[in-house]
């Protein structure tokens, strides 16, 4: 859809008069636009799934089980007295049907000078970005959320930023749909072992003084399972999803995106307090595990003691010695299953 603008605000009249129908003459007058745009937005509507009845002569209705995923419905998810979001930062949300990288859009508007909070949604991405420089497949059956931050921050922090995330979406997968997932370290978001959460942070650094000037934070979450023809063979052991079923209940995913950033942000508020790293080393899933480190010398077998303050992975090798392994310098694998020696592929 070209002007997810107006279809947004279409979906809020639509929410605004559920039970009853509107007609197109009222929207068209409310919005300002003429009923042959209103009746092309519907068009549109539809064709991405939601269940919107046209009847001649009383409008358009919105139907009860029809889901509704707008920047509307995350914003009153937020604004929920008893689960919403009660920080002092301004959260602005904006939901999009297509975009290519929510994180290069939101980088794009973040140099163009916007404010911290602002928080991009899109329902699929063209071209989704992985850490490391991997493609992120995004089809529609996913949530992908950037959130733009202003910290005052040393550059060498900003790993912190992505920490919060972790916790943040293990929380609030938990708080919306009752399911346990855990941290695999460093920033992978697992469900019965299996991927289903990818985050990657992009900062812009201050070379004068070191500190950051912005960081997005993006968040790729897996809900459903993409129909076999579009699922890409090579994430089919690898990556899993927040259902099973082929339509997630409704509310899902406005009230998840919501959740996450409600959560992001009450960490983040506290900063410098680091009373999330509690949870993320809680969260790990590689404890007490045997794993292969892997850097570019080659991959060495070692045992996980835990997760320290600085968020490092403890290890132990088989020759007794322990280390301490800094994110980005290292992968690991654990050992004893198939996917020890799986190359990597591009969402995992
Ligand atoms: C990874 O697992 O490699 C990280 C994946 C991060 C994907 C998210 S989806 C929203 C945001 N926009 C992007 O282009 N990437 C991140």
């Amino acid at each position: 859809m070209g002007d997810m603008k107006t279809a947004d605000k279409i979906l809020g009249l639509l929410e605004e008069s559920r039970g009853k129908a509107i007609s197109g003459e009222r929207i068209a007058e409310v919005l300002g636009i003429s009923r042959a745009a209103v009746w092309k937005h519907m068009k549109a509507l539809k064709e991405e799934g939601y269940e919107i009845s046209s009847v001649s002569n009383k409008g358009y209705e919105l139907m009860d089980n029809g889901d509704v995923f707008s920047a509307k419905s995350v914003i009153d998810e937020l604004a929920d007295g008893e689960n919403g979001y009660k920080g002092k930062i301004k959260i602005e949300a904006e939901v999009r049907d297509e975009v290519t990288s929510t994180n290069a859009l939101l980088k794009d508007m973040a140099a163009a000078g916007i404010d911290e909070g602002r928080v991009l949604i899109a329902k699929r991405q063209t071209e989704g970005r992985g850490r490391l420089g991997r493609n992120f497949f995004s089809p529609k059956n996913g949530i992908y959320l950037s959130m733009l931050l202003r910290p005052d921050m040393d550059f060498r922090e900003a790993m912190l930023l992505t920490t919060i995330a972790a916790v943040a979406v293990v929380e609030a997968v938990r708080e919306v749909t009752g399911k346990d997932t855990g941290i695999k370290w460093v920033n992978d978001v697992y469900l019965d072992g299996k991927k289903i959460c990818g985050i990657l942070t992009e900062a812009v650094t201050d070379v004068e003084n070191g500190r950051l000037s912005y960081a997005v934070v993006g968040i790729g979450i897996n809900i459903t399972k993409p129909s076999d023809e579009n699922f890409p063979e090579e994430l089919r052991d690898i990556a899993g999803f927040v259902y099973d079923e082929e339509e997630p209940p409704k509310g899902v995913m406005s009230k998840l995106s919501a959740a996450i950033v409600k959560n992001y942000f009450k960490y983040y508020e506290k900063l410098p307090e680091h009373d999330f790293m509690e949870s993320y080393k809680k969260y790990q899933t590689l404890l007490n595990k045997e794993i292969f480190v892997i850097t570019p010398d080659g991959s060495k077998k070692a045992k996980v003691l835990g997760v320290d303050d600085e968020a490092r992975l403890l290890v132990k090798y088989e020759d007794g010695k322990s280390e301490a392994l800094f994110t980005g310098e290292v992968s690991v694998r654990e050992a004893g299953s198939e996917k020890e020696n799986m190359p990597r592929f591009k969402n995992c």
